[in-house]
C-alpha cells in the first residue's frame, strides 16, 4: 500500500501559522518538536514531518478503515531529511520526502520493497473513489488499482504501484 502528500510551502504560510500557540503541541509529539526546534530550518520541518503523518495516515485509513484525527499517534522516526519511518499502532511505514524550495513531498510504504515500483499518474488520469478513497481502473485487466493523490495550492501528484 502507498501514500503521499505534497505541502505548497507558500501556502503553507499562508494558511497555518506553525509559531502559533499550542499548534506543534496539537500535532507533534515532544520528540518531534524536538527535532523541529533544533533543526537548522523549524518552519521545512514542520511540513516535512506534517507530509510524512499526513502520508502515511492515507495507508494506515485505507488498510484499516479507521478515520480519524491522530497525528499525535503517527510517530515519526527522522532518518534524515529524506528518509524516515512512521510507527503508528505497533506497525511501521517507511517514508520518502523531498524537499525543494517552494514544495515538500513524501511518499509512504508499506514495504521497503514498494519504492522502486511506484509510478508517477498523470493528472487527466480518470480516478474513482470509494468512501473518499482514490484507486483508477486498469485499462487492460479491467482491474482495481489503488492510488494515492495529494493536491496542495499550486502542486498535484498523483502515485501508483505498477
Ligand atoms: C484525508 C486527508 C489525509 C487528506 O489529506 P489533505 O492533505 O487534506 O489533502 P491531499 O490533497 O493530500 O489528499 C486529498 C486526496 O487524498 C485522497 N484521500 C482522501 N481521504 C483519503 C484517505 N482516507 N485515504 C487515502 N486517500 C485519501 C483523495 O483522493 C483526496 O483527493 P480529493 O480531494 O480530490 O478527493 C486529511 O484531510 C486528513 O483527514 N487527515 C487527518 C489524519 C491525520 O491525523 N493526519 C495527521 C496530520 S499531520
Amino acid at each position: 500500500m502507498i501514500g503521499n502528500d505534497i505541502v505548497d510551502l507558500a501556502l503553507a504560510r499562508k494558511e497555518s501559522d506553525w509559531q502559533r500557540k499550542g499548534f506543534l503541541d496539537k500535532i507533534f509529539t515532544k520528540k518531534e518538536q524536538l527535532q523541529i526546534v533544533t533543526a537548522q530550518n523549524p518552519e521545512t520541518m514542520v511540513w516535512n514531518l506534517w507530509s510524512r503523518k499526513e502520508a502515511v495516515y492515507k495507508i494506515y485509513n485505507r488498510e484499516t478503515g479507521i478515520r480519524a484525527f491522530i497525528p499525535l499517534e503517527l510517530e515519526c522516526f527522522y532518518e534524515s531529511g529524506t528518509l524516515g519511518t512512521i510507527l503508528i499502532k505497533g506497525k511501521t511505514y517507511f517514508t520518502q520526502t523531498k524537499i525543494e524550495n517552494d514544495f515538500i513531498y513524501t511518499i509512504a510504504c508499506a514495504e521497503k520493497e514498494y519504492f522502486k515500483q511506484i509510478k508517477n499518474i498523470d493528472i487527466d488520469t480518470k480516478i474513482n473513489k470509494r468512501n473518499g478513497i482514490p484507486f483508477i481502473i486498469d485499462s487492460n485487466s479491467k482491474i482495481e488499482k489503488p492510488v494515492s493523490i495529494s493536491h496542495h495550492g499550486r502542486f498535484w501528484k498523483g502515485i501508483i504501484i505498477e
